[in-house]
């Protein structure tokens, strides 16, 4: 099993550039299924997520080639509308294709996606809005049974911003006859990116971005070329390493407006912090301060995904600073693997406390969940001595090459055999 080994307390300096976004790019290649014809995806990051949603296409019959950042769709030949359950356990967000094959293919068969780290992850949002589309569904051994070859537009409210059942009512609406409205609709920048590529590819949706969005129902597919947007939370990450560690550090290939909440509590925290055209300098030189109440909510509030590596930087800063977690129920779970590194955090249902210690010492840690592993990443690099961070599939589901980045703007970091 290959473990990373972090020899914390070096800075952090010179230039990273950033991956295609994991939660943009996977939606993007669920909706490929609808373009019946080629598709070529650029600057799609190589993450074990999208491998799984790739052989999640090869299993429904499309033609799938990668060549670098590039992955090239062709969905003409797309013969299968059932995802088995050791495919749909690779990637716990696959329910995205439900309503991308549905609309293709008038039908699809999807195993009961299980519960992940966060805690139980409930599609009942995903199911009330292709039944209000006039979708059959109903639950058969464990599967997901979905029919519908004539829907029809509708009101679609959602209670709340759901990003996957804003995504799979945006797909399964795509080609039913008549409009579709989406209200409380979820924000992300990766819903916008989706919006974009299937109006490349024919459909007629407007309005992503805001809390609603309309989609006029056609039968639509051709081919497209679309360049996925930078990954933001990946970038919090790398700039919460270089608050951690200390240093002078840029990211590259970002939006910085879609990170701002993070970029501004970095700023309250002491860094300094200089958005460009496409790019963020960090300069982290004076000890970091405890910053006002991080609370997680939809975008464009303070995002779920960046709350782990955030906490992480936090804890050698002068001060405490309270996390309110308001997404996910289960999503403190790196608080006992940091506290093993001498971390003071007290958490409190869906409040932690995280006061500032005068030093962190290495330890021997494991990987809860993706951005969880990011944390342990991003104290490991500000702890004293020699850490070890098991479970790197966690990591590896939404980071490429976490390690290969981070030594390149110094850190003494290594992916090697755990030889325990
Ligand atoms: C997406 O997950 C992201 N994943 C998550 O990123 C991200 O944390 C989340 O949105 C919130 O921004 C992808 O895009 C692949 P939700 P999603 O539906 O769509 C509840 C990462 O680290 N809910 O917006 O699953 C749900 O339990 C991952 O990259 C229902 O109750 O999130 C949660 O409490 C983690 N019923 C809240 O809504 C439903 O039918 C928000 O979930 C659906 C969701």
């Amino acid at each position: 099993m290959s473990i990373l080994r972090v020899n914390g307390g070096g800075r952090l300096d010179g230039v990273i550039n950033v991956h295609g976004a994991k939660n943009s790019v996977l939606p993007i290649l669920a909706a490929s299924v609808l373009s019946r014809s080629e598709t070529v995806i650029r600057n799609c990051p190589d993450l074990t997520d999208v491998n799984a949603a790739i052989k999640i296409l090869r299993r429904l019959g499309c033609r799938v080639t990668r060549e670098d950042d590039t992955v090239c769709v062709d969905s003409r030949e797309m013969n299968r509308f059932d995802i088995p359950d050791k495919l749909m356990r690779e990637m716990r967000s696959s329910v995205i294709f439900l309503g991308a094959i549905l609309a293709r293919a008038g039908e699809a068969v999807l195993s009961m996606p299980g519960g992940c780290e966060l805690g139980p992850r409930p599609i009942d949002l995903h199911l009330s809005a292709l039944r209000a589309l006039g979708a059959e569904i109903s639950e058969e051994n464990g599967n997901i049974v979905c029919k519908g070859r004539r829907l029809t537009g509708c009101r679609i409210d959602l209670p709340i911003p759901s990003v996957g059942a804003t995504e799979n009512s945006m797909l399964a609406s795509s080609r039913c006859r008549g409009t579709t409205v989406i209200t409380n609709a979820a924000r992300e920048p990766e819903i916008w990116d989706l919006q974009r590529y299937l109006n490349k590819i024919g459909a007629k949706v407007r309005g992503a971005g805001s809390s609603i969005i309309t989609v006029e129902g056609s039968d639509f597919g051709c081919s497209a070329e679309h360049k996925v947007i930078p990954d933001r939370i990946v970038a919090a990450t790398y700039l919460c390493c270089a608050a951690i560690a200390g240093g002078r550090m840029k990211v590259t290939g970002v939006i910085p407006r879609h990170l701002e909440t993070v970029t501004d509590a970095l700023c309250e925290m002491g860094c300094v912090v200089i958005p460009g055209d496409n790019d963020i300098y960090i300069r982290a030189e004076d000890k970091l301060k405890a910053l006002k109440p991080v609370i997680t909510r939809p975008y464009p509030g303070f995002p779920t995904d960046a709350q782990p590596p955030l906490m992480a930087a936090c804890l050698k800063a002068e001060g405490t600073t309270a996390f309110v977690e308001n997404i996910f129920r289960n999503r403190y779970r790196h608080v006992g693997e940091l506290r093993r590194m001498g971390a003071d955090i007290r958490v409190e249902d869906r409040i932690a406390m995280v006061s500032g210690v005068k030093s962190l010492s290495a330890a021997p840690v494991t990987s809860t969940d993706l951005r969880g592993g990011a944390a342990l990443v991003v104290a490991s690099l500000g702890a004293e001595g020699t850490s070890e961070i098991s479970k790197l599939h966690h990591i590896d589901r939404g980071y490429e090459k976490i390690e290969e980045a981070l030594a390149s703007v110094g850190a003494d970091i290594v992916r090697t055999e755990n030889t325990q």
